[in-house]
């Protein structure tokens, strides 16, 4: 069948590509650590599901207004001043089917072909798909692991040309884990409020720090009139399969926005949207448990794989995910031959040691690859005793 032209340039999601090939080879019978999976291992806090059975039973299952019920708007509104001290009405925020939607739509209703967006690498793989789709060029800042994968704002000033329109910032960043401090990020969103830039930021691991900074809109409150907040309840409150994600923006792009999503998706799930509410709005304990936790996982993987020989790994500051540097085994043989690349690695991984992990080169960092500690850690201490005697089996 004749397919559209604008999907050539779109490519399957890697993340999604491994785990599948994980799943396959589980479906053969082997045995697979997964450490490829960007979804928290926990389940969705009782109170949230108990909000969604009642939704049910009040018979909630209409459609709602398009960019989500009030209850859940003003849910969004109270957290965005809980959380980042970002005061909002209810005209200014709009719910979508998942943070990747909530992207998605605002870059749909943001850009003309051939505005420049930057975009800090290593970067989260579907960001450049999703700015390509929007007729959007994405212009990668690349970041190093000595700097802790942050962009300087020389970089960034370095990088602005006048054709830049946008700039995408999530911190902590999946895949690094590195999150900017306060500091960093006054100095890059008052030299963008200068430039006129309109600031992205997708916040969706906010939560999942040890170290929360402060939000740059409310440390550089003059960027406002270009702050697009995109966040999700996916990751804080292990809420993946509800489909739910969230903007804050000036009304006239919730306005573009809910135009645009009443073209495609209408509301996001009724119910979803009552069980994100309770989760916004509900006791936040929940998270905190699951930040701790993620923060001794961090530690033991960090540890692990700088145990390793050959490995070296930056020291992720959020998320759940470390990032590291693989490249001192290209060019040495595994069973199916030499090692090229950060996919090959992987590919090693997967069918030599059984453990799944996403390659770099996806995310703009072709000597890393990419490991999930959402998995309890056990799972974790086997996955990188996998991982250390493949690596040593290597000639
Ligand atoms: C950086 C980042 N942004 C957005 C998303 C989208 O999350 P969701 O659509 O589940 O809300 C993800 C998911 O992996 C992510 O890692």
């Amino acid at each position: 069948m004749k397919l559209a032209t604008r999907l050539k340039a779109v490519k399957p999601s890697a993340t999604f590509a491994m785990a599948a090939e994980a799943t396959a080879l589980r479906k053969q019978g082997r045995d697979v650590v997964d450490l490829s999976v960007g979804e928290p291992d926990f389940d969705t806090p009782a109170h949230v599901k108990a909000a969604a059975r009642e939704a049910l039973e009040r018979g909630l299952t209409k459609y709602t207004p398009i960019g989500g019920t009030d209850e859940l708007k003003d849910a969004i509104v109270g957290k965005l001043a809980r959380d980042n001290r970002l005061e909002y009405g209810r005209a200014e925020v709009m719910a979508s089917c998942g943070g990747k939607h909530s992207l998605y739509t605002a870059f749909q209703a943001l850009f003309d072909p051939g505005d420049e967006v930057l975009l800090p690498a290593p970067y989260w793989v579907s960001y450049p798909d999703m700015l390509v789709l929007a007729g959007a060029v994405p212009r990668v800042v690349d970041t190093s692991a000595e700097r802790g994968f942050r962009m300087s704002v020389e970089q960034l000033e370095a990088a602005i040309s006048p054709r830049t329109v946008a700039l995408i910032l999530n911190s902590p960043s999946n895949p690094t884990g590195a999150a900017y401090g306060d500091d960093e990020l006054r100095t890059i969103g008052e030299l963008a409020a200068r430039r006129g830039l309109i600031v992205v930021t997708d916040d969706i691991y906010e939560r999942l720090t040890a170290r929360p900074a402060r939000h740059v809109g409310a440390l550089v409150p003059a960027l406002r009139p270009n702050l697009v907040v995109i966040n999700s309840v996916s990751k804080s409150y292990a809420m993946t399969g509800w489909r739910i994600g969230y903007t804050a923006a000036p009304a006239d792009l919730i306005r573009a926005m809910t135009v645009l999503q009443g073209q495609t998706t209408t509301n996001p799930t009724s119910i979803a949207q009552a069980a994100a509410a309770a989760a916004l709005a509900g006791p936040q304990a929940c998270v905190d448990e699951m930040a701790r936790e993620f923060t001794a996982r961090l530690a033991l993987m960090v540890r692990g794989l700088r145990a390793i020989p050959g490995v070296r790994t930056a020291e992720p500051q959020g998320a759940f995910y470390v990032f590291p540097d693989v490249s001192a085994f290209f060019g040495r043989r595994g069973s199916d031959g030499p090692l090229a690349s950060a996919t090959d690695l992987a590919m090693y991984l997967l069918r030599h040691a059984g453990v799944a992990s996403v390659p770099g080169e996806s995310f703009g960092a072709p000597a890393h690859v990419r490991l999930s500690y959402a998995a309890a850690r056990p799972v974790l201490e086997e996955g990188l005793a996998r991982i250390g005697r493949a690596l040593a089996a290597l000639s």
